[in-house]
């Protein structure tokens, strides 16, 4: 289904189970252990050998000899794996670093060969006998090193969207030198790992020729993809699996070395091998958000309309690699005719740097809203009235573009409004609650709304029931959920009457889970294939789909009717399609929008901060499941206060070094229960017509954007510290 004309009123708009806060299909597998995850397979491989990863203890250099004699030897071990006997391999496009090293090494921790053995422990301790020495070579681990040499390169925010290195609108100098009021101020965000809750783990068997791997993936096509331009073999000679995902953030959006290993110790020993990474290879092995520096410059008029501004951006990643594309937003987010952005790219040996939720954005808007906040104070204005003086309705880099939706403003007064935003005294340091300091701080926030093909297949039984089949994941996001509604609604049955089976390669190729962008797309995709259903069912009674209504089980048209377990009485009907996006898109700027109001105490003697309410606006189109949506959000703003506070990968910048540090959950510190008090997220009632017939956007990583920048700016209200480095820490407060 092609859609390139705006969504007129459908059968979703009934929203007898769109829009429904249904409880998650998997929450209840989930809670209860029953959801197997990859590395529980033993239902599909009874009989797998463990593999164990061993990654190197360098970042650079070579691997001079490799010993594995003694691995080999040691107990119950089938076989060792490196690349000296794996094989031709070849490198997904999508990688920057080998998923499996040598002799070269690219950086830290990266894999370099696979000990298999009968048992866990047996390959655990045989990989411990393997030993390696290196020719060392010097890495570049710093990114304040190369401010002045680091070339100008264009990005894809890692997944899809096109950057380029420079933009420029207008003449910036000139009007940043006439501007009265100005702010130029720098700021830096760290490296950050995805800590979500199940690390890699892959299951691999062959069959012939052809393999399956079980793994823990967001992206089931771009695993195929990936895995057969790594080993050399056709598509269609494999199989990704991935229905259940505990977890990804990013991390998982593309194959790592578990999932090749996997394949390459199965197919050394001859049966299924299981692989997972230990948590303390996670941030080393796999992709982290990479840290920036950024320079803003805002230059406005005494009513605060901004008529210059230009954020530059710097980060590093391995050679190859692309750029964090931290500048988007501020192409988009305010008014202004006067405009720069650019993102320089230092060339560094940690490992490589990737999306990570809402890459981009999130690490740019912690920067472009506490300049917002900080040109506020200069004004002497209110920073909600400031981000509304500036808001617009077009492109600003292209002003025949407009925004299909934008509720910024009606976001920002609503959030004002109900957080209490008056009480808030403008004055740093003058609100105490006993020994705390109190504040309140305020961000916009912004995350594109990515429209790309979904398919999905659709089956209606001689039960009534139907069953979803779509590569769709979920990862922990609610998919089954939503699309169990979908097809509800569109075929007229109750939610518990439809099946959902997703995350395998051989289902219709969904969008996946990336960017925001899988909700909208792949319940539009499901939304596709339903209304050849209904063109089916509706032949059965012999009438046209559009003049029939599906509900309460059954198909009716012309004062007659059928159940639907009737219409495939005779045999399961099938339909298969996919939502596709024309030109109507490309003419309109397709965003998300919110408002993040957070409350901090900031400790008087010790300067450590407790974030004490939050509240979060968003305008995301239609809310397809309002439970599950919230807790998106809510588990997002949870994750802006770990950007603000406390997430910082620690790099070992010695020459020889040039790792992370803290490469586990005890040194990598994120929020618990108890440093999040109260979260409220407010949805306003909007619907985008010209998104998609489901009339919704993503929300889950606009609900991370502006969160740090908003606890930044509280705790500067509270105590008049600005603190431009995350995280703040109490060190950075006194
Ligand atoms: Mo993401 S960083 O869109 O999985």
């Amino acid at each position: 289904m092609k859609f390139d004309t705006p969504a007129t009123t459908n059968p979703i708009d009934r929203l007898e189970a769109v829009g429904k806060p249904f409880d998650r299909i998997d929450g209840r597998f989930k809670t209860t252990g029953t959801a197997p995850y990859a590395y529980e397979r033993h239902d599909v491989a009874p009989n797998a050998a463990y593999g164990y990863v061993v990654t190197s203890g360098v970042a650079k250099g070579r691997i001079a000899s490799i010993d594995v004699a003694a691995a080999r030897a040691a107990p119950g071990v089938l076989g060792v794996v490196t690349w000296q006997n794996a094989g031709k391999l070849g490198q997904a496009k999508t990688h920057y670093a080998r998923l499996l090293g040598g002799p070269e090494v690219q950086h830290y921790h990266q894999a370099i060969g696979l000990v298999v053995a009968e048992t866990f422990e047996q390959a655990r301790a045989a990989a411990g006998l393997v030993r390696v020495d290196y020719a060392r070579e010097p890495g570049r681990y710093d990114l304040a090193a190369q401010l002045e040499t680091a070339p100008l390169v264009g990005g894809d925010s890692g997944e899809g969207s096109a950057s380029p290195p420079v933009h420029r609108t207008g003449d910036f100098e000139g009007a940043f030198a006439a501007a009265p009021v100005k702010l130029d101020a720098w700021y830096s965000t760290p490296d950050e790992s995805h800590a979500m809750l199940e690390p890699h783990a892959s299951v691999a068997a062959w069959d012939g020729d052809s393999v399956t791997v079980w793994t823990s993936n967001q992206m089931v096509a771009w695993a195929v993809r990936d895995l057969s331009e790594t080993l050399l073999i056709p598509a269609e000679k494999i199989r990704i699996v991935s229905p259940f995902v505990g977890g990804g953030f990013g991390t998982k959006l593309w194959i790592r070395s578990d999932a090749l290993l996997a394949a390459l110790g199965a197919r050394m020993a001859g049966r299924p091998v299981k692989v997972n990474l230990a948590r303390a290879q996670v941030p080393n092995n796999t992709t982290h958000r990479p840290a920036t520096m950024q320079r803003v410059r805002l230059g406005a008029a005494r009513d605060g309309r901004i008529a210059a501004v230009a954020h530059e951006s710097w980060s590093g990643n391995l050679p190859g690699g692309k750029p964090e594309t931290a500048t988007d937003q501020t192409r988009l987010l305010y008014a202004g005719a006067n405009r720069l952005t650019s993102m320089r790219l230092a060339a560094l040996d940690l490992p490589e740097g990737n999306a990570m939720r809402a890459p981009g954005e999130a690490p740019g808007m912690m920067a472009l809203e506490v300049a917002m906040d900080e040109l506020a104070e200069k004004l002497g204005m209110d920073p909600v009235e400031l981000r509304i003086v500036n808001d617009t309705q077009v492109d600003p880099e292209k002003p025949e573009r407009h925004y299909s939706q934008r509720n910024l403003v009606r976001c920002l007064r609503t959030g004002a409004e109900k957080f209490g935003w008056n009480r808030r005294n403008a004055r740093p340091g003058r609100t105490r609650d006993g020994t705390w300091l109190v504040g309140m701080g305020v961000a916009a926030a912004f995350r594109n709304n990515l429209l790309t093909k979904s398919a999905a297949r659709v089956r209606l039984d001689g039960r009534g029931v139907v069953t979803v089949e779509t590569d769709m994941t979920d990862i922990g996001t609610g998919s089954y959920t939503i699309l169990a509604q979908t097809a509800a609604e569109m075929m007229g049955v109750a939610v518990d009457q439809v099946v959902v089976r997703l995350g395998d390669s051989r289902f219709p190729v969904s969008a996946g889970s990336g960017g925001q962008w899988g909700a909208n797309n792949s319940t539009a995709g499901v939304y596709a294939a339903c209304v050849k259903l209904r063109e089916a069912v509706a032949g059965k009674l012999g009438v046209d789909a559009a003049s029939a209504v599906f509900a309460g089980g059954e198909v009716r048209a012309g004062g007659r009717n059928l159940p639907l377990a009737q219409a495939a009485a005779g045999g399961e009907l099938v339909a298969e399609d996919a939502i596709e996006y024309g030109e109507l898109h490309k003419k309109y700027q397709q965003s998300t929008f919110g408002a993040h109001f957070v409350e901090v105490g900031v400790d008087r003697f010790t300067g450590e901060t407790r974030v004490r309410r939050m509240l979060a606006v968003c305008a995301a189109g239609r809310i397809l499941n309002p439970k599950s949506a919230r807790s998106q959000v809510i588990g997002a703003m949870t994750m802006g206060v770990g950007a603000a506070l406390m997430e910082h990968l620690a790099v070992d910048k010695r020459p020889d070094y040039g790792f992370f540090v803290n490469h586990d959950l005890a040194g990598y510190e994120v929020p618990v229960h108890a440093d999040i008090p109260h979260q409220d997220v407010i949805f306003l009632d909007e619907t985008d017509p010209l998104s998609s017939p489901m009339k919704a956007k993503g929300v889950a990583e606009l609900g991370i954007c502006g969160v740090a920048a908003a606890v930044a700016n509280a705790i500067y209200n509270a105590t008049g510290a600005r603190v431009r480095e995350y995280p703040i820490t109490l060190d950075k407060v006194l």
